[in-house]
């Protein structure tokens, strides 16, 4: 993405964004809350045009927004189930919508279910559905969407500390074995780091990238790499980072233009 910027209205939520991510990497996102990293992601799932002069390139070659619709697979920040279908029949949602047979994708899901830690749980309904199980329902949606890029926005946002710990490793592993190329926003430093090949760290709004930061700390990654030096000195200059654009954006939150 080159130059990319979009207005809504009277406010401009990404300016002059530039971001290019390799086949197979792991780039996460941070930035204050209102930055545009949703609207980033719509722009890359095909959902919303950015504003002229913008350069989107996929796969070597240039392209308008709409032209990637149904090219990336897109976890939005909401997991969007729907309650009227059991666990299996949301999870091949995006493969109906293209076309597929029900019955084949049913089956793709079931053996795919016990990855996710879904076995046994396939006619339920998400609400019978801890809070976790919603969310890996929604990955496995996802993944089942196959396409080489994958954008995940806050999926682990709705869960308690240990939960998204679990899901952290466990989407690590999920990602090593499928070998696609993520997109993970977050609004949590420590996960940004330990999932991350590389860590953007946004502007406020409007956004751009402000920081990128490579994350060289070994792979597979284990859960006691979080204390070490290496990764407390990531730590420390991605929070300066986001401190200081928190705070640009908090104060612009505190004062709203009197006039609409
Ligand atoms: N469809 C829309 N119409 C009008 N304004 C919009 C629209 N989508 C986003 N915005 C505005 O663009 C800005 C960026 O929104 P966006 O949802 O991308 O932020 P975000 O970085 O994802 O925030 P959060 O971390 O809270 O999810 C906000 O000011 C928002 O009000
Ligand atoms: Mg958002």
């Amino acid at each position: 993405m080159r130059a990319i910027s979009k207005t809504f209205g009277g406010t401009t939520a990404l300016s002059g964004l530039e971001l290019s991510v390799a086949p197979g990497e792991f780039v996460t996102v941070v930035g204050p809350s209102g930055c545009g990293k949703s609207t980033l992601f719509n722009i890359v799932a095909g959902l919303e045009e950015p504003d002229a002069g913008g350069i989107l390139r996929f796969e070597g070659q240039s392209c308008h927004a709409a032209e990637l619709l149904g090219r990336v697979s897109f976890m939005p920040q909401r997991d969007l189930l729907l309650p009227w279908r059991n666990v299996v029949d949301n999870a091949i949602l995006a493969l109906e919508v293209e076309g597929a047979p029900r019955k084949e994708a049913r089956a793709r899901a079931l053996r795919m279910l016990p990855e996710f830690g879904l076995a046994g749980f396939e006619t339920q309904y998400p609400h019978q559905l801890s809070g976790g199980m919603r969310q890996r329902v929604a990955l496995m949606r996802t993944f089942l969407f196959e396409r080489d890029l994958m954008l995940l926005d806050e999926p682990f946002g709705a869960l308690d500390a240990l939960t998204r710990a679990m899901m952290q490793r466990w989407l690590l592993d999920v990602w090593q074995k499928y070998r696609r190329t993520i997109l993970f926003i977050t609004h949590d430093v420590d996960e940004a780091i330990f999932l991350g090949d590389r860590v953007l760290v946004m502007t406020a709004r409007p956004g751009a990238v402000k920081l990128e930061q490579a994350i060289d700390l070994p792979r597979p990654r284990r859960p006691d790499v979080v204390t070490s030096p290496e990764f407390i000195r990531l730590k420390r200059t991605l929070l300066e980072t986001i401190e200081e654009e928190s705070m640009k954006s908090f104060r612009s939150a505190e004062a709203p233009k009197v006039s609409q």
